[in-house]
């Protein structure tokens, strides 16, 4: 059988991903006509009379990765809302047989368009459980910190989430890195890490402080894994450190095409995996990275790093020990 459907095929364990990076823009046009909006994407104040018409938009109009994602938050209003963004998600993730993930959300992006915490949260735990119940798929969510945030709005939303504890396994910081170190939240973590929460943070491909960055991670938040982290493959100090801490890394390959070269990603992508790295590819924020989701990282993987098939079932198999799921929920992903 051919790769392709090897990689489809077998168990997975998604890591990275952003929930809302999901809204497809036939999503996002559904929810837009219910709560009678009109769609804007970026900066742009071009108005949309079709789905069509979004989709080549969509696909057309050079906005940047930011102002793309967030300007997707505007039509996620109400617990049916949160439940379709999620439930959409999970049938994908079914189909391309991922049998467990941690999906990150930004539950500030929320609350700071008035939407309430319960039908956020409700609206997740409905799909949540439809997707363990019907489709074979089980979830334990990340809430993710705004870095471009105050520490003091972090420490607000980490107590807020306190109520949905038993949907939530950790917590991750995201969005904007520039001049944003993440020792700005050292204390958040450090409550959410003494209240037995897991924790992560995006350390992004080729930001400017990415070296420091991923130290701090490591050493200083005392972290259980790093969101990117690639550049760590650039010093070798930072590989005995990721590689002593026993910090696996979640990869998104194809977000690294707007920075970087082909052959730069893939030659230390290998650089990590042969220093004995655990990493989880995974998609990111597929909506607004060319429509690439798990199995399109995966067959980028294997191009990019000349991997064998097996050498690529190895990498998904040992992508199962990063999770923090409960050890009967793991045998039974495998
Ligand atoms: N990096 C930072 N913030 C994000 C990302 C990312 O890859 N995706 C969604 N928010
Ligand atoms: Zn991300």
């Amino acid at each position: 059988r051919s790769t392709n459907r090897l990689l489809f095929d077998v168990p997975k364990v998604e890591l990275h991903v952003h929930i809302e990076g999901t809204l497809t823009p036939a999503l996002r046009w559904k929810l837009a006509q219910r709560h009678g909006l009109k769609i804007q994407l970026g900066d742009n104040p071009r108005e949309f009379s079709s789905l069509a018409d979004l989709e080549d938009a969509h696909d057309s109009i050079p906005v940047t990765f930011f102002q793309g994602y967030y300007s997707g938050f505007e039509v996620l209003r109400t617990r049916e809302d949160f439940f379709e963004l999620a439930m959409s998600y999970f049938e994908r993730a079914a189909a391309m047989n991922v049998r467990y993930c941690e999906p990150f959300f930004d539950a500030q992006g929320h609350t700071r368009r008035g939407v309430a915490w319960s039908d956020m949260m409700e609206g997740f735990r409905e799909a949540q459980q439809k997707a363990a119940r019907e489709l074979n798929v089980c979830t334990s969510w990340t809430m993710c910190f705004l870095r471009d945030s105050s520490p003091e709005s972090a420490m607000e939303h980490y107590g807020a989430a306190l109520a949905y504890k038993d949907m939530i396994v950790g917590f991750g910081l995201d969005s904007n890195e520039y001049n944003r170190p993440p020792r700005l939240f050292a204390e958040v973590f450090a409550l959410a890490r003494k209240d037995g929460f897991r924790v992560t943070a995006h350390c992004d491909v080729g930001q400017r402080d990415t070296h420091d960055n991923i130290r701090q991670v490591a050493a200083e938040i005392g972290a259980d894994r790093i969101d990117h982290g690639l550049n760590a493959a650039d010093r070798p100090e930072l590989v005995a450190l990721v590689a002593q801490r026993g910090l696996g890394l979640t990869l998104c390959p194809w977000a690294y095409l707007r920075r970087e070269t082909f052959a730069s990603i893939g030659e230390r992508m290998r650089a990590l995996i042969e220093a004995g790295i655990r990493v989880c590819v995974s998609c990111d924020s597929p909506v607004y990275t060319d429509s690439a989701w798990i199995v399109h990282n995966l067959l980028l993987t294997q191009r990019m790093c000349g991997f064998t098939d097996e050498e690529m079932v190895g990498i998904v198999r040992g992508s199962v020990g990063m999770i923090w799921a409960p050890e009967e929920v793991k045998r039974r992903i495998l």
